[in-house]
């Protein structure tokens, strides 16, 4: 063949292999529509633009459907301020589209509403996109070219958000560092600066439109003292500039000690007629900086910050102050519920941080400012694995509130496991609380509708990089997407919500559609069977980087995530009648069901309640066989992730192919640590065998410690349950360490794993030879989250490395040859041989 003829060949017979996308467009790749039948249906839509406003937001939005149409439909189009007598798109506000069409101005459309709609203008057709307000044009333009590139038949529509506030809260440090930021360091700061390029804060705020979000609080909740000096305020007021063209309001995390720390006052007593004045000063200044401030989020009084408790005050004397401040300027103060005591007793029974929430501010409803909205985080505790929903949500029916979830995933695995949360934010917003004995579903308390607080809404903590891709998992990007739809609309479905995110990043090609959406709509249970089951917490260091296994960390401290397991049992007792009383603070009807063990929910049973380990559940199984059952369960399907995206290959892209696939190969390795750990400690407690005969039998495996040794020595492991029996081998080097060890499996292919530890003090490798050939080669550098820095064997840093289908005969000889690098030792846990079997993957 002609070179030209074989790249055209090529072209089409592996449509991605020559392709590779970063991840940076995230869902906005504006693909072209390659479906004849959409085509036909699109083929109508007129080349002209026209933007009858004149601003910023209304020429992005402009701007944005044509890049979006050539995209998506190669459809070249002229822009014009004024409408001539032709087919044309016309953006504009009501008042703006009064002139074209009569009575428009007298049109109901919230400020954040918009209407989508075809018009007959005599022999014309105008595409009407219409914003209450010019952000509002933009969530059009995006709405309208989400539909089309995810072939949908109807483009009309009328929307409006279900609430004022949604927002997204960065944990970013004036450093560059991110406070569990697991994708690079910060997108808006270095070196105590804000950055002097902002391109990607401006990218971000695109991002963040095209779902409608309004409003980012660029700085950690935990905030840098120096915030509201007059040097970083000018600093901020740059971000706000990158923020403003797509509709953005910046607002910033504040510590309520700044009239001291910044203003030099003697105190930052809320009551003190000078700390109100103080505040007063520094919202004009930010306000001549910053017109479209959008406000303050405080975290006071909680895990070391400064708080009003100081000087004997409540958080509404101190929100109310910053309040007041803010009302002339139509900013807001999002008050954080999360305020506990992270030195509780943990001798005492009665002690319980799920409390704290409803204790620190149910008895302050109704005396708020209206422009105070107290953010709550979904669920009492903070963002495990599964939790009930605040308490907090019923008893403030005199106060605005906006639900908090997390985006970055803190506890879910830090993007390097796919845990697709919306189906737990669904959950937590579909729980109906049954305040005064009706339907009080969290979702319809905070966008307003229960107790009628016009203000509240949705905040998520989201911590994106500078990895190009955003959130580092390619998988990790559904939930930001999510988040804004739901904010946006929180009666939209987890299935809905995948499927649209789904064809927008991957494209529309049925298989890859089923797939990707199947991965991702069952993950979250997925991960909940390998991690903490039945409400018990994720069971991960709590003290530490809260990734990998470390059961015991929650115990016997006074951050109060406490297990309460022992030799008979495990749970927290929550109940009225014996426990903490927490189940009290729910209106009387969920109380109820959570009260009886006849009622609580088996996912909620240990969040409840202490009880036996051969406690029934109402699946008739025993707590400790569910324990064992689930994780051994939610591992295998995690196995099943690498191979079911492998059915892909050549329907996505190179790049975020190998990313994903690297992902989900090392996720089955981390969920087997999970598996084991959680499993083997549980059986070590209790003393109640696994009825399978999995836990603490693993006939596959052979111990390093126990295989024949050159220069590698056995170390012990903490926590123990982080590594097969507990101990691993370590080669302290410099020449490389070697385990030999004699097979003796029938004839046959077996897939190789090696489990070792990847740490980051260094890059070990390691050769794994059979009969003296080489059979696999690989560098100890995966990528662990950037939390992960400490130098131990531990839950964090146990790794698995699988050679594939190795033909082997009996008598073989299996030989690992580590070689350290830097500080890691080529730590090696144990080698699992077993044998390939033919199942084809789960759907
Ligand atoms: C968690 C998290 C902290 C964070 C805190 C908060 O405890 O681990 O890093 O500061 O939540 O939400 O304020």
């Amino acid at each position: 063949m002609r070179p030209r003829s074989l790249l055209l060949f090529l072209a089409w017979a592996i449509p991605y292999a020559a392709h590779a996308e970063t991840g940076a467009e995230a869902w906005l790749r504006y693909e072209r529509v390659a479906d004849p039948a959409a085509l036909q249906r699109y083929h109508e839509l007129p080349s002209r633009i026209v933007q009858l406003g004149e601003n910023p937001i209304a020429t992005n939005a402009a701007v944005e459907l044509a890049r979006g149409l050539s995209g998506e439909l190669g459809l070249q189009t002229q822009q014009a301020t004024t409408y001539g007598t032709e087919d044309a798109f016309v953006l504009g506000t009501p008042a703006e589209l009064t002139n074209l069409l009569p009575g428009e101005s007298q049109r109901q459309l919230p400020p954040e509403g918009f209407r989508i709609a075809r018009e007959r203008m005599g022999k014309h057709t105008l595409w009407i996109i219409e914003g209450g307000t010019p952000p509002a044009e933009l969530f059009a333009v995006f709405r309208l070219l989400e539909k089309i590139a995810t072939l949908n038949p109807q483009l009309e529509s009328t929307e409006a958000p279900s609430a004022p506030v949604r927002w997204v809260n960065q944990w970013d440090n004036p450093d560059g560092s991110i406070e569990r930021g697991y994708a690079g360091r910060s997108i808006f700061f270095d070196a105590s600066h804000v950055r002097s390029d902002l391109t990607r804060a401006a990218e971000y705020a695109r991002l963040l439109a095209s779902v409608g979000i309004n409003g980012c609080t660029v700085n950690n909740v935990n905030s840098d003292l120096r915030t509201l000096t007059p040097e970083m305020l000018h600093e901020f007021a740059r971000i706000a500039d990158a923020f403003r063209p797509w509709g953005v309001r910046l607002s910033l995390s504040v510590d309520l000690s700044s009239p001291q720390v910044v203003g030099h006052l003697p105190t930052f007593d809320p009551l003190d007629p000078t700390v109100a004045t103080w505040w007063q000063k520094k919202v004009e200044e930010i306000y001549t900086l910053i017109p479209d401030f959008g406000g303050f989020v405080v975290k006071a009084d909680s895990e070391g910050r400064a708080g009003p408790s100081q000087y004997g005050r409540t958080p509404s004397q101190a929100a109310n102050v910053l309040a007041r401040a803010l009302q002339p300027h139509h900013g807001v103060v999002l008050y954080r519920g999360f305020v506990y005591n992270h030195h509780l007793d943990w001798q005492d029974l009665k002690a319980d941080r799920a409390r704290a929430g409803y204790d620190n501010f149910a008895s302050l409803d109704g005396t708020f400012e209206p422009n105070v909205i107290i953010q709550v985080k979904h669920g009492p505790i903070d963002f495990q694995i599964r939790e009930p929903v605040s308490p907090l949500f019923a008893a403030l029916q005199h106060t605005s509130q906006a639900i908090e979830v997390q985006t970055t995933q803190e506890y879910t695995g830090q993007q390097r496991h796919m845990v697709f949360l919306i189906p737990m934010w669904k959950t937590a917003l579909d729980t109906d609380l049954r305040a005064q004995n009706r339907s009080t579903p969290v979702k319809e308390i905070v966008t307003g509708k229960s107790f009628h607080q016009p203000l509240g809404g949705f905040v998520s903590v989201v911590n994106v990089g500078l990895d190009a891709n955003w959130l580092h998992h390619p998988m990790a990007m559904a939930n930001l997407y999510g988040f804004g739809r739901l904010a946006w609309n929180p009666d939209l479905t987890s299935e809905q919500i995948i499927n649209e995110w789904t064809r927008l990043t991957f494209g529309n090609n049925p298989k890859v559609v089923d797939t990707v959406n199947h991965l991702q709509l069952d993950s979250w249970k997925v991960y909940e069977q390998y991690t903490g089951p039945l409400g018990i917490g994720t069971l991960t260091d709590i003290i530490g980087v809260h990734y990998g296994p470390g059961i015991e960390s929650a115990e016997r401290n006074g951050w109060g995530q406490w297990l309460r397991a022992d030799h008979n049992g495990a749970g927290m007792d929550r109940t009225v009648a014996t426990g903490t009383g927490f189940i009290g603070q729910y209106p009387p009807e969920l109380a109820r069901v959570y009260e009886s063990l006849t009622t609580c929910p088996d996912e909620l049973l240990l969040f409840m309640h202490h009880v036996h380990y051969t406690h029934e559940l109402h699946t008739g199984k025993t707590v400790i066989q569910h324990i064992y059952d689930s994780h051994y369960e939610g591992a295998a399907t995690a196995a099943t992730y690498a191979p079911r995206w492998e059915s892909l290959h050549g329907l996505v892209d190179n790049q975020r192919f190998g990313e994903t696939l690297k992902l989900f190969q090392y996720q089955a390795g981390h969920a087997m640590v999970w598996r084991d750990a959680v499993s083997e400690w549980f059986f070590h407690l209790s003393g109640i065998p696994d009825a399978q005969g999995r836990v603490g039998h693993h006939s596959n495996r052979i111990e390093a410690e126990a295989i024949t040794s050159t220069g590698y020595t056995v170390t012990d492991v903490h926590p123990w349950e982080t590594a097969s029996g507990g101990k691993a081998v370590i080669c302290k080097g410099p020449e490389p360490c070697i385990l030999t060890t004699k097979l003796n499996f029938p004839a046959g292919q077996y897939d190789i794993a090696v489990q070792y530890f990847d740490l980051r003090g260094g890059v070990s490798h390691y050769d794994l030879l059979l009969n003296d050939k080489p059979i696999a080669h690989w560098a100890a550098d995966d990528t662990l989250p950037p939390a992960v820095n400490d130098r131990n064997l531990d839950g964090h840093t146990s790794t698995r490395f699988t050679a594939p289908s190795v033909t082997l005969a009996p008598g073989d000889t299996l030989t690992l040859r580590g070689t350290p690098g830097g500080d890691e030792a080529a730590p090696v846990d144990y080698i699992e041989i077993t044998p390939v079997t033919k199942e084809t993957p789960k759907p």
